[in-house]
């Protein structure tokens, strides 16, 4: 880990579009949790600025953002331990927003593969917001001098572009203001795939329900997609090198491993040499296990919706008193005048 002078603290976010599911689930929120502790101030965002880069429903939005906040807390994320606060209500991440948009360049954005992927060949009818959602998405980060930043492999990109951002901020004015920001990309499950098809990643845009664990499913659904899960029909290999031919299983003992908090290695140890039909019934149980709380729990507090309208409040108020001071230092260097008062 490089030293710098900041002082560590995690930022990380998720959009709140569509359902929450097993990939957001390992990839980001278990872990989120996992960082939680008193040596760290962690920073959680419901990122519903970048949601409305392609279409959402006002009403679906609202209903998403406010679920996704009760999901946050059902895993375990503590809102007097965590800062936990919606995007929207932190108008710093976009004033921020603006400055890096000045500061990065057309073909860094051009470059993302989100980007190429989500608008596809009709690039001019895509959102500017959608071309520009990485610069907001370094302002989330490094409007709060963020050090570390626990996402899935897919957001690796991103990152990087974060951190050449605040290289290109810290040379073009000659200052060391910005942190060059570690992700933190750990664990068996950084890149969950669909359960249909090993190739493609776990996705909230997959036509096919079947293809992922939604973290609203019922106990019965959850055993159900894990039964029809695509394998092949070889027994489980004892050591990691038998699965780098075998995307389906490779991503079901991934899956068991991150929720039983083991290696690949120790659990190949212990259902090595077992067939799917016995492995299934073990990876149904444990999912049911370790889900059900939560969608329940999720269930709970979403009928509690003034409570967790008055949780984001709250870390929007905690996150505004880190993030205003970081600004108004930005809108000094770049040399907005009256940066200095308020
Ligand atoms: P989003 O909302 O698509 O996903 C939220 C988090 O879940 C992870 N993830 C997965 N991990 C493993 N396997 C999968 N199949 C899988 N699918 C999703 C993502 O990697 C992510 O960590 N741009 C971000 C949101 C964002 C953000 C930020 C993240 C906005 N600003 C600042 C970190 C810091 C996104 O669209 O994630």
């Amino acid at each position: 880990m490089t030293e710098t002078k900041f002082t560590p603290r995690v930022f990380s976010g998720i959009q709140p579009s569509g359902n929450l599911h097993l990939g957001n689930y390992l990839g980001a929120l278990k872990r989120f949790v996992d960082m939680q502790g008193p040596e760290k101030e962690t920073v959680y965002c419901m990122v519903d600025l970048h949601a409305i880069t392609v279409w959402q429903e006002p009403k679906e939005l609202a209903h998403s953002t406010r679920e996704l906040c009760a999901g946050f807390i059902a895993a375990g994320i503590d809102p007097e331990q965590s800062i936990l606060f919606n995007q929207s209500q932190v108008p710093e991440h976009t004033q921020l927003a603006w400055i890096f948009n000045c500061v990065a360049r057309m073909g860094w954005m051009q470059r993302m593969t989100q980007w190429k992927d989500k608008a596809g060949k009709n690039q001019q009818n895509a959102s500017l917001g959608l071309l520009a959602y990485p610069s907001l998405m370094a302002a989330d980060i490094l409007v709060y001098h963020a050090t570390h930043v626990p996402v899935g492999d897919d957001q690796k990109q991103h990152l990087e572009l974060t951190r050449d951002i605040a290289i290109k901020f810290n040379n073009d004015f000659g200052v060391d203001f910005f942190p060059i920001t570690e992700p933190v990309i750990e664990g068996a499950a950084t890149r969950v795939m669909s359960l249909r098809d090993g190739s493609k990643k776990m996705s909230k845009s997959d036509p096919s329900d079947m293809s992922r664990i939604n973290m609203t499913d019922d106990a019965d659904t959850i055993a159900k997609k894990i039964r029809k899960a695509k394998t092949d029909p070889d027994a489980l290999p004892s050591e990691v090198d038998g699965l780098s031919e075998r995307p389906e299983a490779r991503n079901l003992v991934n899956i068991y491993a991150a929720l039983s908090n083991q290696t690949t290695d120790e659990v190949l140890a212990e259902v090595g040499g077992k067939q799917f039909g016995e492995f299934k019934p073990m990876l149904a149980d444990l999912a049911v296990a370790k889900l059900s709380p939560i969608s329940t729990e999720m269930a709970r507090l979403m009928g509690e919706e003034a409570e967790i309208d008055r949780i984001l409040a709250k870390g929007a108020d905690k996150a505004r008193a880190i993030a205003a001071p970081i600004l108004r230092q930005t809108y000094e260097i770049v040399g907005m005048v009256g940066a200095k008062q308020g």
